[in-house]
């Protein structure tokens, strides 16, 4: 591309080069620069070939149109030759040294033929340039200075002077540019090191390459270098620490993240990617505690803190990159364990035996206990506490505590302590432990077998069946097993003379009382033994009850007729004066029962009259009085049948025959008798001793009666009360047995060989014999029963 400054250049070029036309070859060249304008001159023709103008349009003139016809065109005015298209040498000729293009001239008149060339000249119209605008380097930093890196040579389609001549670069303290031409002329750009690369200083450089032409003007075509600094591993990994400090609570959950440690590594790439890990001098045990992430270099919570088992971790850590050989930075973890109040106390019972007997006295000695805390400080004191209201107490010994009895023990009262040991410590929050001890209070015999009463009332029918059971006392003990066995026995050894053993005995494993003998109201009322309980401990301790035996009356005696009185083998008789009138008292049938209350009360019947009109008999009095005046037709001889009756149950009576003779004007008889019925002495005297037979058995019966009344009453408020409610029921058995066994009775009275029958000392002895049939028709025969009874009285 030529611009008008240039052509002018050119155009004195061109003259100086027309000039140096060569005519002496025949042939006509012209030369000429390239990229001439249009129109510009190159040569006149008309002049060179000599001819005049007129001439060449005469002779037909005219420029074959090949080659470099295409690029001249004539002027048939002035002969002058000129550029009719603008010519580019490098195109038509490229990197030839000498461009010429051939021409045809063709002349008629006569035809002419000739053969011209054209010499394109050069002219600087191409810049240098790049294949490239950007050329890349990777450049090692480890490559040291002097090495020459030969770059892509700049391309100029000019040739000569106005080819590339030499190259620059922009300056640089790392780089310089060194050109040189070979030897065919070609000029080779090395760029060369200067100084040694460091990447992590200075990772790339941007140079520019200039390639220069010697063309005049000169020309330049420029590239860009991009000199990257490729990196190798020269750096180790760095970490920000030499020492990490953490202090951890040890109470941390597991998995948690407890710091990172972190390096850096001033290479790039692979030469700075680190992997983290525990070093070599990392303790074993730290590896379940701690793991390392080996990527991000987290340091996170395996496994279980415990201050108590270590309080401190030294971590060694090491970084390694990636690099080829790879390079290793280490540093070091300190990690300090927090205490947290994590352990409750521990209560260690060192007993060897939790039985401690009733009688240990305060102050004996226990059990130990032994309190630790496995934490520290604050956290691991502990207090220890058992409950006040227990009779033992901890007392602080050293490091342990001892279990002592505080007060009096009673295993009947409470056998059996659970003492909650309770420790806490004084970290916040505090923790505590609670532990309990049982302890077994055993038995000392220290309590006596008791009675449930001190004294027993026991009723025994009278006439009961030897052998029989009549009472059990029971005594308790509230020992235990051997100290709680309990035996009885009697205390007393005779009772009325006799032996006690005629009377009474005790079971002595459980305190049944059996009467040995058939007791008889009439002949012993009652008695009292002494029993006594005893445990089997050592010693043995016992206790002692009184048992009064009270005998219960039954019915087992007749009335007895005392007056008036059989004669022996005959009735008794009395006498009735014929005057006797109205409502004459006769005489009083006295009668006396040695049974007591109702056994003893009497009823008189007549059972059996002569004439039923004349007599009559007070039911209770037994008087016998006229019913009517005695008249001439009356019997002088009557005969009444009296029978006095008991009110037992059943009743037992006895009969008297009297025979009542009546006398006429007898006064001295009935003055007799009369005197006899109403002497005040002799009445007076039966009348005492009835009155106070009758008296005595009607204060014994009102006694027994009130002293029923009061054991019932007892019983009544006591109730229930097992121990008095079989004696009860076998008393009342008992009286039945009694009953029932009437007939037995009978028999003894009629045949007394035995002392069964009581009797009133001082009066006349009758005996009451029962046939069985008397007994069950109420007829009573009274009769002397032979000598059998006086022989029992003597
Ligand atoms: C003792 O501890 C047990 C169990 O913890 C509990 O059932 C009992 O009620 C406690 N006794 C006392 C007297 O505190
Ligand atoms: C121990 O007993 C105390 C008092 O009874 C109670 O406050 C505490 O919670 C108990 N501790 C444990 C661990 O059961
Ligand atoms: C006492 O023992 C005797 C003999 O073993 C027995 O017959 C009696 O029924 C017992 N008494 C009681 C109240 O158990």
């Amino acid at each position: 591309m030529a611009c008008v400054s240039r052509l002018s250049f050119t155009a004195i070029a061109s003259i100086f080069i027309v000039c140096a036309l060569d005519r002496i070859s025949g042939q006509i060249s012209y030369s000429v620069p390239e990229e001439m304008k249009e129109g510009s001159f190159v040569g006149n023709i008309a002049q060179d070939l000599g001819l005049s103008a007129l001439q060449l349009s005469a002779r037909k003139f005219q420029l074959s149109p090949d080659d470099g016809g295409r690029y001249m065109k004539v002027s048939f005015d002035n002969g002058v030759l000129s550029i009719f298209e603008r010519i580019d040498r490098e195109r038509i000729c490229g990197q030839t040294d000498i461009c010429t293009i051939p021409f045809e001239i063709m002349l008629e008149n006569p035809l002419e033929v000739l053969h011209g060339e054209l010499v394109i000249l050069d002219v600087n119209d191409n810049s240098p340039t790049f294949r490239e605008s950007r050329i890349e380097f990777q450049i090692s930093e480890a490559i040291s200075p002097g090495v020459r890196f030969r770059l892509e040579s700049a391309e100029d389609p000019d040739i000569g002077i106005n080819n590339v001549v030499d190259y620059a670069i922009s300056s640089s303290e790392y780089f310089s540019l060194k050109s040189r031409r070979t030897d065919e002329g070609i000029v080779i750009a090395e760029l060369l090191l200067e100084k040694s690369l460091d990447r992590e200083l200075r990772s790339s450089f941007q140079l520019v390459l200039t390639a220069t032409d010697g063309g005049i003007p000169q020309r330049s075509g420029t590239a860009q270098i991009l000199i990257n600094v490729v990196d190798i591993n020269d750096n180790p990994p760095v970490f920000e620490k030499d020492v990490y400090k953490f202090s951890i609570s040890e109470n941390a959950p597991k998995s948690s993240l407890l710091m990172k440690v972190k390096a850096n590594d001033l290479d790039e790439g692979l030469n700075a990617d680190l992997t983290y890990s525990f070093s070599g001098l990392t303790l074993q045990r730290v590896h379940g505690v701690f793991s390392l992430v080996p990527e991000t270099g987290e340091i996170v919570i395996e496994g279980h803190l415990d201050f108590e088992e270590s309080n401190s971790y030294s971590l060694d850590i090491q970084a390694v990159d990636h690099g080829s050989p790879a390079i290793t930075g280490h540093t070091k973890v300190l990690i300090k364990v927090i205490d947290v109040n994590d352990n409750a106390p521990e209560i260690k019972v060192k007993s060897l035996t939790n039985q401690i007997p009733e009688n240990a006295p305060p102050g004996t000695f226990i059990t130990l206990i032994n309190v630790i805390d496995r934490d520290s400080g604050q956290n691991g004191q502990v207090n220890c506490e058992i409950p006040r209201d227990l009779p033992f107490m901890l007392q602080v010994s050293s490091t342990n505590y001892k279990l002592i009895v505080s007060e009096k023990l009673d295993r009947e009262t409470v056998s059996e302590y659970t003492i909650n040991v309770s420790a806490w410590d004084f970290g916040s929050p505090s923790l505590s432990t609670n532990k309990t001890i049982y302890i077994t209070v055993t038995d000392i015999n220290d309590n006596a077998p008791r009675f449930a009463e001190l004294a027993y009332n026991v009723y025994v029918a009278e006439n009961n069946a030897p052998g029989a059971s009549i009472f059990t006392v029971t005594a308790s003990d509230t020992d235990l097993e051997q100290n709680s066995y309990v035996s009885y026995s009697i205390l007393d050894n005779h009772i009325q003379n006799l032996p006690v053993s005629t009377y009474i005995n005790i079971n002595y494993m459980n305190g049944t009382i059996y009467a040995l003998r058939s007791f008889d109201y009439e002949e012993l009322k009652s008695f009292k033994i002494h029993v006594q309980a005893r445990d089997a401990g050592v010693p043995p301790l016992s206790s002692r009850a009184t048992v009064h035996v009270i005998i219960l009356d039954q019915n087992d005696n007749a009335p007895v007729i005392v007056s008036p009185s059989e004669q022996s083998g005959s009735a008794a008789l009395e006498i009735l004066p014929q005057s006797a009138g109205q409502g004459y008292l006769v005489t009083n049938i006295m009668a006396t029962d040695v049974d007591s209350g109702q056994n003893a009360r009497l009823f008189y019947h007549m059972v059996k009259a002569t004439d039923p009109s004349l007599f009559i008999i007070g039911q209770t009095s037994g008087e016998i009085r006229t019913q009517r005046k005695i008249v001439q037709a009356d019997l002088t001889t009557q005969t009444l049948v009296i029978l006095v009756k008991d009110n037992g149950q059943p009743s037992l009576s006895s009969t008297v025959t009297i025979h009542i003779t009546i006398l006429q004007n007898t006064s001295e008889t009935l003055t007799k008798n009369s005197n006899l019925v109403n002497n005040p002495e002799y009445l007076s005297d039966i009348n005492l001793y009835l009155l106070v037979i009758f008296s005595c058995t009607s204060i014994v019966f009102l006694l027994i009666i009130i002293v029923l009344i009061g054991i019932k009453c007892k019983q009544d408020r006591n109730k229930p009360q097992e121990y008095t409610s079989p004696s009860y029921c076998y008393e009342r058995e008992n009286m039945q047995d009694t009953f029932n066994r009437r007939s037995a009775l009978e028999e003894t009275l009629r045949y007394p060989g035995t002392d069964q029958v009581g009797r009133v000392p001082g009066l006349p002895q009758y005996s009451v014999c029962l046939s069985p049939e008397s007994a069950k028709s109420d007829f009573l025969f009274l009769k002397p029963c032979g000598p059998a009874i006086f022989q029992a009285q003597s």
